[in-house]
């Protein structure tokens, strides 16, 4: 946290670039909005944030419900956009720190390094800059000095000249807030795109007499914008590589990280080994010593040490407990518990429904809306009943449990204690503990019935 620092950031452009009907900072990378990522670095330098927002307003309200805003109804530029939040800033003598929306990668400790250069430099504005080995489409920051900028000239108001300057403005800068606004009143529309360039405001301050300091970064990554889907695919690719070095730092097996799709808010144990061609999304939360294989997609999921997930599996907002056998080919749907030790097999899917420690069903199955008990073996194709057209009925099948094969459960039914279901069964009523339910046509034998009909042959 830094003292006497106020956090304002622009995130009410249009998508222009992106040919995009949403607000550019809610699209995604990494498993998280663009805007989700620049508010975690925003938030571990200050809470005093505020966000400017315009474009599809409403969408990316609904997506921050915790956080302050200012609307800017017509995006007239980022300097205009700054100017929006002038009211929220009056009586404020600090600094304000100021993000663009579209930065995914920056991080907390170059904000620090950014707001320490600006302080103790005595600035009155500080720019954080990079050498770009590709500038197309960036400011380019005109220096004055070592330490000190002159101006920063818009990409499609350059000379040749300036052109061919690799130093780029990130758009990130700490200003003292009265300066800034009495910079941004003075900046007017004369450029390519008859906007409010924030930008201006480092030129004004300097002709004023202010210092402005220029903060070089060696790491151009960090300040990477996203305006397009090229750049939007390039730094969700950085973040996902970033992510996948963080795990294997912190002891996870990623046998090809090239391949392997991870979300920023995913945690996952050491001595977890990931195959290649695995997404894990979201929420989720993997213990120790798992084991991932190909083609498998986890999301908003917890899955407890030791266990395996076989290859293409969908596990969606459920919990595995520890020591679990999922797959090949398995579908748990939302709300799925598993207990320690349960197994499930291939093309068995499941929905709202628990299994509790030892269970299995191992073989084509569907179970939905069931609470089934311990130790419990539901035999190959057996199905839940659960939907009669209009509702979806429960059923229970409690400890110790044996459902034959290719069973039916017509719910709402309940298999008691140990209790037994031959296979074939279409089981219509409760079945008590300890009983044996069979509910399917008696079988007949016709002995020598195909020699007849062969005499019976014209
Ligand atoms: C901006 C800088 C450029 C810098 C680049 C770094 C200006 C004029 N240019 O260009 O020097 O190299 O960022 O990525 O500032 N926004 C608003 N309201 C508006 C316009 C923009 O809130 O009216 C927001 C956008 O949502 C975005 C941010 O400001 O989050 C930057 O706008 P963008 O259009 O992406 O600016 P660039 O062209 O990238
Ligand atoms: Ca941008």
């Amino acid at each position: 946290m830094i003292d006497n620092l106020r956090i304002l950031i622009l995130a009410a452009g249009k998508s222009t670039r992106m040919k995009s009907k949403y607000a550019k900072v809610l699209h995604r990378a990494g498993g998280a909005a663009l805007i989700d990522h620049v508010l975690r670095a925003a938030r571990s330098v200050s809470t005093d944030i505020t966000i400017v927002i315009g474009h599809s307003a409403d969408k990316v309200r609904e997506h921050l419900p915790e956080s302050r805003f200012v609307e800017q109804k017509e995006q007239l530029g980022t300097g205009h956009a700054a100017m929006t939040a002038h009211d929220n800033f009056k009586g404020y003598s600090g600094n304000v720190l100021i993000l663009p929306g579209d930065v995914p990668l920056i991080s907390p400790r170059t904000l620090e390094a950014l707001a320490k250069f600006h302080t103790d430099g005595g600035y009155t504005a500080s720019i954080l800059t990079t050498d770009m080995a590709n500038p197309h489409g960036y400011g380019r920051v005109v220096r004055k000095t070592e330490d000190e900028a002159e101006s920063i000239i818009e990409h499609r108001d350059a000379t040749p000249e300036v052109l061919k300057i690799r130093e780029i403005n990130s758009s990130i800068y700490v200003f003292d807030a009265p300066s800034l606004f009495e910079a941004l009143a003075r900046v007017g529309t004369d450029n390519a795109q008859g906007e409010f360039y924030l930008t201006d405001a480092i030129g004004i301050l300097v002709k004023s007499g202010k210092k402005i300091g220029a903060f070089k970064i060696e790491n151009s990554e960090e300040v990477l914008g996203v305006n397009t889907r090229q750049e939007l695919a390039a730094v969700d690719h950085l973040l996902r590589r970033n992510k996948c070095e963080a795990l294997m730092t912190n002891g996870v097996t990623i046998i090809d990280p090239a391949s392997t799709f991870i979300d920023v808010d995913v945690h996952i144990g050491p001595d977890t080994v990931i195959y290649p061609s695995v997404q894990i999304q979201g929420q989720t939360f993997i213990g120790e010593d798992v084991t991932i294989h190909s083609f498998s997609r986890i999301t908003n999921s917890k899955i407890g040490s030791g266990t395996v997930v076989l290859n293409g599996c969908v596990i969606t907002d459920s919990a595995l407990g520890e020591r679990v056998s999922i797959g090949p080919y398995a579908h748990l749907r939302p709300n799925t518990t598993l207990g320690d030790t349960v197994k499930v097999g291939n093309f068995v899917e499941i929905k709202k429904s628990t299994l509790g420690a030892g269970s299995k069903s191992m073989h084509l199955a569907y179970l939905g809306d069931a609470t089934i008990g311990k130790n419990v073996n539901v035999g190959a194709g057996t199905i839940t009943c659960n939907y009669d057209g209009f509702q979806k009925h429960p059923t229970f099948i409690d400890d110790g449990a044996f459902i034959g094969t290719d069973s039916q459960l017509i719910a709402p039914v309940r298999i008691g204690k140990d209790a037994y279901v031959a296979a074939g069964s279409s089981i219509t009523d409760d079945v008590p503990p300890e009983s044996l339910a069979i509910a399917r046509g008696r079988q007949a034998v016709k002995e020598g019935w195909v020699r007849e009909r062969k005499k019976k042959k014209p």
